[in-house]
Parts: C-alpha cells; structure tokens; sequence
C-alpha cells in the first residue's frame, strides 16, 4: 500500500544554527545543504537572510546550488525581512518564503505589545507581500502552543485567504503535551475555512523532551510537513529530530505516513553536522548515538546473538551502521565473550570458553571495556598457563 508522503522540512541551519557555539560558514553550510538535498529533504531552511550580510549569502549560494529541496528563508512580517529574504532566494529552483509573528498573548502583549486585530492585519501583508516574489508562502504562528485555538484559527483562516500555502504551527516554547498539540492541529483541521488547500507543518521544541512525541501526534491529527534538525539541536533544548521522526514512521507501518528521506544516510548525516558545530551527540541519542545500537549486559548480548530482533527493534543498516556491536564489560556473559572471541580469531570449546571466562572478568573489573586487544592478551596468557 502507498503510504501518505509527511514533508521533511530541515531547520538545521537556521534553527539549529542559532545555538550558541554552533556557527558555521558559508562553505560549510553549503556541504551540508547539498547532503541534505542528497538524503530526500523536502524543504531546507537555509537561513534568516536579514539577519546579517552572511546568512544572506548563505541563502543565496544555497539557492544555487540545491537540485530537489524547495530552498526556504525565514523572515519576520516586516517588508524589509521580505524583500531581503526575496533577493536571497533568487536563484532557487523552488523558493519559499517563510514569515511570520507571534500570536500568544504573552506575545501580543509583551512582546509586540499590540492587538490581536493588528497581530492579524500584519500577518495578512506579510504574505500577500511575500507572495509579490514567490508562490509558495508558509506563515509561522509563533508560540503557537500557547495560542487559544480559536484566535489560531481565526489567523490561519485570514493567511489562507491572503495566498498561504503552509501553516506553521509551532510549539515555540516546546510547552505542550502530545494530546494537547494532536488536538490543536485537529481543531485547525475541522474549523479554518480553506485549510484543505494548504499544508499543516509541526515545529516542536524540545523543552520538556516532548518535541517528536508532539511533531507525531501532528501527523497523526492531519499535520503533514515536520520541521526538524539533524540531531535535534536548536534554540535552548533543541528541535524535533529528523532522524526520530523519519524512522518512526518508518518502523510504524500501520500509521501509513512515510518520508523520502534515505535513512541510510542518516549516520554519516549526523557525524557531519556534529563535527561541523562542533556539538557532540549524546551517546545515548535515539538513532544515531554511539550506542543506540550497543549492548553490553550479558542478558541482551545472549538474546542479540541469538537473534538480533530480541533487543532491536529496527536494522542498524537502515539507519547507516554497518552492525550491532556486543560491547564487553564486566556485566557481559559467556555467549559474548565467546562472539567477540571468535571474530578475533579464537574458536573456543566450552571448556576453554570457562577458563577464559574466569580471567576475562578478573580483567573486566579494572576495566570500563574489554577490547579486542585485551582479548588476545587474556587468551594467549590462558595458552602460557597451560590452561587451555
Ligand atoms: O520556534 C519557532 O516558533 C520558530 C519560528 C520562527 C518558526 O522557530
Ligand atoms: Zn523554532
């Protein structure tokens, strides 16, 4: 069965690279752009063209060179914003201008300190000016999370009618809960005149750790485009991300939503954008962590090598990463110990297997890991020994 296409919209150089410490430049940007156009990103946010003369270069070299991605470029709904962001997409195959403004109150009244009416009529010109340079227009509600649903809708309804083609709606300060974020992107679905026409996009952050959790409970309620970062990185907590939320739909056929992202890419992606920023993924990230798909406990490592699927649930290979790896430590058993043995060179009896054994967790208790080299070393002073 065809499953339904979900956008993958990449913020990891615009979101992601608003991180302290994380600055890249144009050259790099460009590596990374063309990656990601590589790997099946559908849109790649390239940057913020008015923020300074340097992300404007960005976003244009990017335009140039991207080959399938739509290039798109934030902006805020102020006509300048626009007109910069215009001239940076230029060269685009398939541009987009990204705009937008607070709706919350805490928005309205502390930020801009405006009105709601006037929130509205600025985001009206926003995108019936963005529409003066290109076709495809998304509008971003920011703090949309904490935006009372009918004032929401009330905004989306007037940007529809003013020509958007994409209706951002972000859980800016990664607040909401999946239930409640689901329930917002359906009250939006059944309530906003002309809705049907447009996009519903999902761009959670991550500030209670709920921000794939929320971006899947939006597809599952109608959203249809995710906004994302490579290793989730982004503003304070960071972003959704893209490699979660690319395979959890993968690894959920049933929800019958897919991306077209080659997952196999995903690994490598990730070691570029962490080296790039200089930013270290955890070891213990979903998906491509150092150990997402390492075991180390002697009951798992039993139940892996006996049969892959008793502790993983998907193929390392489709995410990029050649095998599992049986990590040993002092927890580990016999049915490890004898794995990694053998793929070092030694084919150990059951007999052997136990003497060794007793040595090896002799040695695993100094050590935080066993590695191949104190393999040879543990086995060869067992032959000496004369013990095996
Ligand atoms: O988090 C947010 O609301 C944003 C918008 C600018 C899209 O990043
Ligand atoms: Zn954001």
């Amino acid at each position: 069965m065809n499953r339904e296409k979900v956008q993958i919209f990449d913020t990891t150089l615009r979101d992601g690279e608003q991180v302290p410490g994380c600055k890249l430049d144009t050259a790099q940007k460009l590596v990374i752009a063309n990656r990601l156009d590589e790997m099946g990103v559908d849109i790649i946010e390239a940057g913020f063209p008015v923020s300074s003369p340097g992300d404007f270069l960005s976003v244009s070299e990017i335009s140039k060179i991207v080959k399938n991605a739509t290039v798109c470029g934030l902006t805020r709904a102020v006509k300048n914003d626009i007109d910069v962001a215009g001239a940076a997409l230029k060269y685009a195959k398939k541009p987009r201008i990204h705009t937008g403004i607070g709706t919350s109150n805490s928005h309205i009244v502390h930020k801009l300190n405006t009105t709601r009416e006037d929130i509205i009529a600025r985001a009206k010109y926003a995108v019936s000016y963005a529409k003066s340079y290109v076709e495809d227009v998304e509008f971003y509600a920011e703090d949309a999370g904490r935006t009372e649903n009918d004032f929401l809708a009330r905004v989306c309804e007037e940007v529809i009618k003013s020509g958007a083609t994409v209706l951002n709606i972000p859980d800016t300060t990664g607040y909401c809960l999946p239930e409640e974020y689901g329930a917002k992107i359906k009250y939006l679905k059944e309530n906003v005149k002309g809705i049907e026409n447009v996009i519903i996009s999902c761009h959670c952050h991550n500030d209670l750790g709920m921000a794939t959790a929320n971006s899947i409970a939006g597809v599952i309620n109608g959203a249809r485009q995710i906004e994302c970062t490579i290793n989730g990185i982004g503003e304070r907590a960071g972003n959704t991300a893209l490699e979660e939320v690319v395979m959890i739909l993968k690894q959920h056929p049933y929800l019958n939503l897919d991306t077209s992202i080659n997952s196999r890419q995903l690994n490598e992606m990730s070691r570029l954008v962490s080296d790039s920023m200089g930013m270290i993924v955890q070891p213990n990230k979903a998906i491509v962590g150092a150990n997402a798909f390492s075991h180390s406990s002697g009951i798992h490592q039993d139940g892996v090598i006996k049969n892959r699927e008793t502790y993983e649930i998907m193929d390392p290979l489709e995410v990029g990463v050649t095998e599992s790896s049986i990590i040993l430590t002092a927890r580990s058993g016999r049915a490890a110990l004898a794995y990694r043995a053998k793929k070092v060179g030694y084919e150990l009896t059951k007999v052997q297997l136990d003497i060794v054994y007793v040595e090896f967790l002799k040695f695993a208790d100094l050590k935080k890991e066993v590695l191949d080299s104190d393999i040879h070393q543990i086995v060869e002073a067992c032959k000496i020994e004369g013990d095996i």
